[in-house]
């Protein structure tokens, strides 16, 4: 299956990524851990992505864009793969249709998390993520790790992402709100949109998301 998460920063898409991609054995690629890994890595890509990602800003289409191209040419992508926070724009989301159409190749499905704005802030606000490669996720209070500052899954550091300030947060949600949102049409004409509310435990939103998924 070809899969796009799509939903506001702290929506839970990282989260839910990570159980989908499981269940459906198909790799979960995000622009944002990959990026956070060039960052880390201190690579080309990763010097010209993070003053964009730290003012909360979309990091640039001729950048971006390639990246996830990239991505998706890697042998395990080959029979399907679940987006998370790409396409993020218009300009993003033609690329993804023609890169997919060359490949006679479609998306089978957008699913879209809803969650209310003070819900969001209070998501990213308590949010700890793992140095690893894997960007293991957890949250202070909803899902805390055992060992304070360690992660449970592989015992790397715990840390505050650079943008998860709230200030930054307002900013990601302006951009949101005016650049990501319209790719939801894009896809809704293209009849490939589902909405689900991502409000309950981590669980509830998986079954609903897989339910959305595999409707038989
Ligand atoms: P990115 O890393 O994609 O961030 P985002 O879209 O802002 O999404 P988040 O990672 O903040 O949230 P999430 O929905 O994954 O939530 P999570 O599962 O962690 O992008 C970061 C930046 O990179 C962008 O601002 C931009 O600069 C750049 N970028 C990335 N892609 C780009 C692109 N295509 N084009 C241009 N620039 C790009 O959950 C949040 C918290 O809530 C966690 O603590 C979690 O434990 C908790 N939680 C999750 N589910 C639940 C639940 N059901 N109940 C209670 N708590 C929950
Ligand atoms: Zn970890």
């Amino acid at each position: 299956m070809r899969i796009v998460l799509v939903g506001p920063p702290g929506a839970g898409k990282g989260t839910q990524a990570a159980f989908l991609a499981e269940n459906l054995s198909i790799p979960h690629i995000s622009t944002g851990d990959l990026f956070r890994a060039n960052i880390s890595q201190g690579t080309p890509l990763g010097q010209k992505a993070q003053e964009y990602m730290r003012a909360g800003q979309l990091v640039p289409d001729e950048v971006t864009i390639g990246m996830a191209k990239d991505r998706m040419e890697e042998p395990d992508a080959a029979g399907g793969f679940l987006l998370d926070g790409f396409p993020r724009n218009i300009a993003q989301a033609q690329a993804l249709d023609s890169f997919l159409t060359d490949k006679n190749q479609r998306l089978d499905a957008v699913l879209d998390l809803e969650v209310p704005e003070d819900e969001v802030v209070k998501r990213i606000a308590g949010r700890r993520i793992c140095r690893s490669q894997s960007s293991h996720v957890f949250h202070v209070e909803y899902s805390a790790p055992k060992k304070d500052g360690v992660c449970d899954v592989c015992g790397g550091e715990l840390y505050q992402r650079d943008d998860d300030r709230e200030e930054t947060v307002r900013k990601r949600l302006a951009v949101y709100h005016s650049e990501t949102e319209p790719i939801i049409d894009h896809y809704k004409a293209q009849g490939l949109v589902t909405t689900i509310s991502a409000i309950g435990e981590v669980g509830e939103v998986t079954a609903r998301a897989m339910a959305a998924l595999r409707p038989e």
